[in-house]
């Protein structure tokens, strides 16, 4: 029998406050972990500033999301656009990784590898964490089938797989990185989690059918996804020798990225952890159901990347400097006018991943304040500044009322508020310079200073950063 323990410490004994820890802790002067969140609806241009960053990185993990995001970085007048590997795979002597809390489509990543090579970029420090989940073809056909069904209620998913994915992950039902490189598991697994998908996709599509048929449409072909005939994207036999087959490409950059995170850290050496999608679209703490699957905020780096808590230094938040939203949900600041059409076309406001036209309008200062507490942000970059000039007087949302009258000061918790509240704005003057070759504080105009001004200091949090063009030398600092 094993011998008890013997806790000696009195239950009303002070806690020792500076005992020295067990482990000697970072260099306090030093900011090894560093988390990038975007702070609205995404699209905020994570991308840039994560690649800008990672000059002072040694890791740049990505710890949530899949092949719904898209960072765009422009490097000297080329463009890249990446949906699953992280931004900082442009520096070749960084390690890239894809952290655990990522949910993967294999095809996808190879054809970024591809693509990246045929760039002449070298992927040789791209890692890949073996408990990362795999988004099979089963979960595209669901997401789209699931949305399809959903009519006008539909979320606007970008239809990759990626609630489906995180759903199995759930239900235990997932596969991983790892199952890839045994074909016996990951035949055992694959059957395991298709034959419901199957049964999932029957029914769906015999409902869509009946609904034709009252609805008095003539039986037209299936829509992608709700094919009653056998779908050949769904045959195990080909699924698992396909996957057998993204294994072998894939095995040499699978690797234990938690601990390729924690030798950094213990090292002092900075880890950047690179959110995809927003604060906004959290999960729990977004508009719900309006949301993505995963948690895009700042704690859940530590569960997508597997770190501690107190790993976690320092959080910069990214907005935009001005609102986005792709897809359906709540969205205060919306503008369905003419400045709204100028800024999708001076914005160029189309999505990464399906080029779907983003909602647009004002900078919503009670949302911004949301995510900033939320993520408890140490610092902010604001991008695309140079997209309002010319665009004045500006109007930043500092309350909000409720359709009973009531003034709401913070972002209501309750769906139903924020689906009818309407945002009372402060009026700030505009700017009609063009900004695009500001590198300095001082360049600014005066207006586009007092914007900034304003509102990092309605949210608290220094601004260090603002984009003003697509390049990544298109920014400027502000403070050391
Ligand atoms: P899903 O993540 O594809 O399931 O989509 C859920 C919601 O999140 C939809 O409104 C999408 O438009 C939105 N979404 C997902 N990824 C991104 C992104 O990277 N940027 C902006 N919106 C996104």
């Amino acid at each position: 029998m094993r011998a008890q323990r013997q806790i000696s410490m009195p239950s009303d004994a002070p806690l020792p406050r500076n005992a020295p820890a067990a482990h000697p802790r970072h260099n306090p002067a030093l900011m090894p972990g560093v988390v990038i969140v975007g702070a609205q609806w995404g699209d905020e241009g994570k991308g840039k500033i994560t690649d800008l960053l990672a000059e002072r990185a040694e890791v740049i993990v990505r710890f949530q999301g899949g092949n719904n995001a898209g960072h765009t970085i422009v490097r000297e007048g080329k463009e890249f656009k990446f949906h699953l590997i992280p931004s900082g795979i442009l520096h070749s002597e960084k390690a890239c990784v894809i952290g655990n809390g990522v949910v993967l489509d294999p095809a996808v990543l190879l054809g970024e590898i591809d693509g990246l090579k045929r760039r002449n970029i070298d992927v040789g420090n791209l890692r890949i964490s073996a408990n990362a989940h795999l988004i099979m073809p089963y979960h595209v056909l669901l997401d789209t089938a699931g949305e399809t069904k959903l009519g006008k209620l539909s979320i606007g998913t970008t239809r990759r797989g990626i609630g489906p994915c995180y759903a199995d992950k759930a239900l235990r039902l997932g596969i991983r990185v790892q199952d890839l490189l045994d074909e016996k598991i990951l035949r055992t697994k694959i059957r395991a989690a298709l034959e419901p998908k199957q049964q999932a996709l029957r029914e769906l599509s015999v409902q869509r059918r009946k609904l034709r048929k009252e609805a008095g449409e003539e039986a037209k072909a299936p829509a992608e996804g709700t094919a009653v005939v056998p779908d050949p994207r769904l045959d195990l036999h080909s699924m698992v020798e396909e996957h057998v087959n993204f294994g072998h490409r894939l095995e040499p950059h699978i690797a234990d990225t938690a601990k390729l995170c924690w030798d950094a850290l213990d090292a002092d050496k900075t880890v950047i952890f690179e959110g995809a999608q927003a604060t906004l679209l959290d999960l729990d703490h977004g508009t719900y159901p309006f949301v993505t699957s995963s948690n895009p905020i700042a704690g859940a780096a530590t569960v997508g990347a597997g770190v501690g808590p107190t790993d976690i230094t320092e959080v910069w938040g990214i907005a935009k400097a001005y609102a986005t939203r792709v897809g359906a949900g709540p969205f205060p600041t919306e503008l369905d006018d003419e400045v709204g059409e100028q800024l999708v076309e001076r914005g160029h406001e189309f999505g990464t991943t399906t080029g779907r036209r983003r909602r647009c309008g004002w900078m919503d200062l009670v949302a911004l304040r949301y995510a900033v507490r939320l993520n408890r942000m140490d610092s902010l970059a604001i991008t695309k500044l140079d997209v309002l000039s010319g665009i004045g007087p500006l109007k930043v949302a500092v309350r909000y009322r409720s359709k009973e009258g009531a003034v709401l000061e913070s972002f209501p918790y309750h769906q139903s508020i924020l689906h009818s509240a309407t945002p009372e704005y402060e009026e700030l003057p505009g700017f009609d310079a063009d900004i695009e070759e500001c590198r300095e504080e001082a360049d600014l105009p005066q207006a586009a200073r007092d914007y900034l001004g304003f509102i990092s200091d309605f949210v608290k949090v220094p601004i260090r950063l603002v984009g003003v063009g697509p390049d990544r030398d298109q920014v400027v600092w502000i403070g050391s």
